[in-house]
């Protein structure tokens, strides 16, 4: 693995490597002239954990060079205190990265190295970046289609691998991706879950034992939503859910939203669409930490 801290060195090796049409030493075993040399892009804020890993695993089996980026990105912190706690450990993550395979470029910048000037750029994708987290966190989306589309600009990904955890997150790329006519493509990858069914998050981590038990209670009570649906009105599921989260002590729903798997409109009716998702927010603990989830029901 190779650990970069600058724009100019990241450009300077990418740029390098893809003239000379081949991996950079430590990936050298990949060099086996495949078709086209490909960068992979796994963008991370840190704090890795199995779920980055699987990201990274798939980037690596798809492409020659998988550049992971880490960045606890300011912009997309609505709320200070959010972005104060936000666990961050370099040395760890570094580590995870070093065992999970050869052929990783871990770019970790500065804040002034990523925003050398206060970036004044706005996106606006509605009504994917609109609803939920959008009216909730307002400026986060922008926050992420900034440092996104930097990241995209500097690394020229032909993939970038994100976590169908944070499903509206995709859909806001999406869009910026088609808006801006990027020529990389968006891989969603699988949430990956703790035993008990938890969506892993760098934020579990700000979650005690106790907390984490709790939490597994969001994955379960949408599961068995699932089974309403055969028998149940958009309105009533959505209803259980909520009805049922709440009464769980330590947890409270922030939203629940039962929308379009692509535009993100809500549907009022399982007719709608073929593509319906439910997608969560729930203030877990006593911190309280935010812990957001989805589940497919078409
Ligand atoms: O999903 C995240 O961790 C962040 O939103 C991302 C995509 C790395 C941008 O900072």
């Amino acid at each position: 693995m190779v650990l970069i801290h600058t724009a100019a060195e990241l450009r300077g090796l990418l740029l390098r490597e893809r003239a000379a049409g081949h991996s950079v030493p430590s990936v050298a075993h990949l060099a086996s002239s495949p078709a086209r040399w490909a960068v992979g892009l796994v963008p991370t804020m840190g704090a890795l954990h199995e779920g980055h890993l699987s990201l990274v695993r798939r980037s690596l089996e798809e492409n020659d060079v998988t550049v992971v980026s880490i960045f606890l990105n300011p912009t997309q912190f609505n709320d200070k205190k959010d972005l104060e706690r936000y666990p961050s450990n370099l040395e760890a993550d570094c580590r995870l990265l070093g065992a999970t395979g050869q052929g990783i470029v871990a770019f970790a910048p500065t804040v002034s190295e990523m925003y050398p000037e206060p970036d004044t750029r706005r996106f606006s994708y509605p009504p994917t970046d609109s609803v939920m987290e959008g009216s909730f966190r307002p400026g986060h989306f922008n926050g992420v289609c900034q440092i996104v589309s930097k990241l995209f600009l500097l690394v020229e990904p032909d993939r970038a691998y994100f976590g169908e955890k944070d499903y509206q997150q995709i859909a806001v790329v999406r869009r910026m991706v088609e808006a801006l006519r990027l020529p990389v493509s968006i891989v969603p990858c699988p949430t990956v879950r703790s035993e008990g069914g938890l969506a892993l998050s760098s934020r579990n981590a700000l979650l005690d034992e106790n907390e984490k038990h709790i939490a597994c209670n969001i994955y379960k009570t949408l599961s068995e939503s699932l089974a309403l649906m055969a028998s149940h009105s958009v309105r009533e599921v959505h209803d259980f859910v909520v009805t049922a989260l709440n009464a769980v002590p330590g947890l409270e729903v922030q939203y629940f939203s039962i929308v379009d798997g692509k535009s993100l409109a809500d549907v009022s009716s399982w007719q709608d669409s073929d593509d319906i998702v439910g997608c969560i927010t729930v203030f877990c603990g006593k911190l309280p930490v935010r812990l957001i989830d989805h589940i497919k029901y078409r």
